[in-house]
């Protein structure tokens, strides 16, 4: 097992989940800051995915009262010198983080960028560049500005291409010298499972069904991201520029033709976005759902070009567990389009019972070379879990170096089978908070951030024993694991 000389090492955060500072400098509100943390046993267990217009309402009204754990993040804003100092401490040759639309454009309708943004992500950039450390920046990790939500019903809107579009050519302008790795969008397919997170959507608000919506908005967003594409293309020599999505491994239940049938059908739409966006068209098994299903798309004037102009350099994933697909009545409900996972008994699940699959990750990246044949970047993979700071500002966490192990292992034998990985970035490489569950004890991080769920605590940062593991694999480019 052999890592290319070059191989970006690094971690990934994003904007919304880290930064914190959520009003500084003239910052607008996002609409993740408008998601607050329920306790589970309070609330339906999907929250905060299914966010509605009637929940956004009553958080609006009570600002002041609930608990709005993504405006703290991890105060990366305040500490981001001491953040970047312990990732160059590791070794990292990248650092995926994203930029905050609001942050730079308030309300996502300005003509011209608050210049405290601006500079604060120069600050950042030049941080990094100290170290040897590469950027790799998601111009868009879910944060939209509430404004769009609110009067556009977010990337249902056509309008929302505008002014993203005004916003990325803004970013490839101003910092393309000293960003040369970019994702256009985190998670595009994520609409599709969670409209307000994934796409700023109320459903219910919309004049058309659920998932007319659904697929309106992210046609919006494909658009946006070919025309940002293009124009990277057009206008910076140096670097490469990606999309992404959650990428969904699963395998039949049985071998009955039906499971396997059902799970192919679950993969064909998992891939779809990228599909679009590596080959520059819309898979025909997709227009045809649309046509079975009532699925009204009003297509974005010259739609086909726009897609065939903005072609991807590499398809990138996060990668985290795998499940089993099933059509055994008695063993899962249909769900739209979906099939309903179940738990692969073969699989050890995470607290949160996610299944814990390494060998899924190389079936994964096979398929995706198979598919594709760019360039792939897994930029999102590791295992939550809750960690415990010692006495003496310790923390053991063997948990994690063993499921980074695996993963890295099999990331290794993939690139063994001929895939071109260009890098790993694990999630959360500095804890943050949460996006499923809007917590900060579901700790992903080689260094740990000291605050609890509800901001408490003095959000210092200590160095966990997965810090001196992974300062070692990157050290020796994955030898020693
Ligand atoms: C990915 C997202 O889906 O999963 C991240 O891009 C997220 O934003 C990560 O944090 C892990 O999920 P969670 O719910 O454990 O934070």
């Amino acid at each position: 097992m052999s890592f290319p000389k070059n191989f970006l090492w690094g971690g990934a955060t994003s904007a919304a989940q880290y930064e914190g500072a959520y009003d500084a400098g003239g910052r607008g509100k996002s609409h993740m800051d408008y998601i607050r943390r329920i306790p589970k046993e309070d609330k339906d267990k999907t929250f905060p995915i299914n966010v509605t217009y009637d929940m956004f309402l009553d958080h609006e009204a009570h600002e002041e009262e609930y608990n709005f754990a993504f405006r703290r993040g991890s105060d990366f804003y305040h500490h981001y010198k001491e953040d970047i100092a312990l990732l160059g401490e590791m070794g990292f040759k990248t650092f995926r983080m994203s930029i905050s639309w609001s942050r730079l454009f308030p309300t996502g309708m300005e003509e011209e960028p608050l210049a405290d943004g601006v500079a604060f992500y120069h600050d950042v950039f030049r941080e990094c560049h100290k170290y040897g450390i590469e950027p790799l920046v998601t111009m868009i990790h879910y944060d939209i500005p509430i404004h769009l939500t609110k009067t556009l019903n977010g990337w249902e809107d056509p309008r929302m291409v505008e002014y993203f579009v005004r916003y990325t050519k803004f970013l490839i302008d101003e910092y393309k010298d000293e960003v040369h790795y970019w994702i256009t969008f985190n998670e595009i397919n994520m609409v599709m499972n969670s409209p307000y997170l994934g796409g700023g959507l109320f459903t219910e608000r919309s004049g058309r069904s659920r998932e007319s919506c659904i697929h309106q908005a992210l046609h919006h967003m494909l658009i946006a991201s070919a025309r940002t594409v293009k124009y990277y293309h057009e206008t910076a020599k140096n670097g490469m520029i990606g999309n992404m999505i959650a990428r969904l491994q699963n395998y039949p239940y049985t071998c009955k033709s039906a499971d396997v049938l059902a799970t192919q059908q679950q993969s064909q739409f998992n891939y779809f976005p990228t599909d679009i966006q590596v080959k520059g068209q819309y898979p025909k098994f997709i227009l045809n759902y649309y046509q079975k299903n009532d699925i009204v798309i009003d297509w974005y004037p010259d739609h086909e070009n726009i897609l065939k102009e903005g072609c991807v350099d590499f398809a990138s994933i996060s990668y985290y567990h795998t499940a089993v697909i099933s059509t055994d009545p008695d063993k899962a409900e249909p769900i739209g389009a979906f099939v309903r996972n179940l738990t692969n008994p073969y699989n050890q699940v995470t607290d949160w019972g996610w299944g814990i699959d390494p060998t899924g990750l190389r079936i994964t990246l096979n398929d995706m070379h198979d598919r594709y044949n760019i360039p792939i970047f897994v930029v999102e993979n590791g295992l939550g879990a809750h960690d415990t700071l010692e006495a003496d500002g310790s923390v053991h966490d063997p948990y994690r170096i063993a499921y980074l192990k695996a993963h890295i292992e099999a990331m290794g034998e993939a690139i063994d089978d001929g895939v071109e990985v260009l890098g790993y970035t694990p999630w959360g490489c500095i804890d943050l908070v949460s996006c499923g569950d809007c917590q900060m004890t579901k700790r992903y991080g080689f260094v740990y951030v000291d605050a609890d769920d509800e901001g408490n605590g003095t959000y210092q940062r200590y160095r966990k024993d997965s810090f001196y593991w992974y300062q070692k694999v990157i050290e020796t480019n994955g030898e020693v694991l």
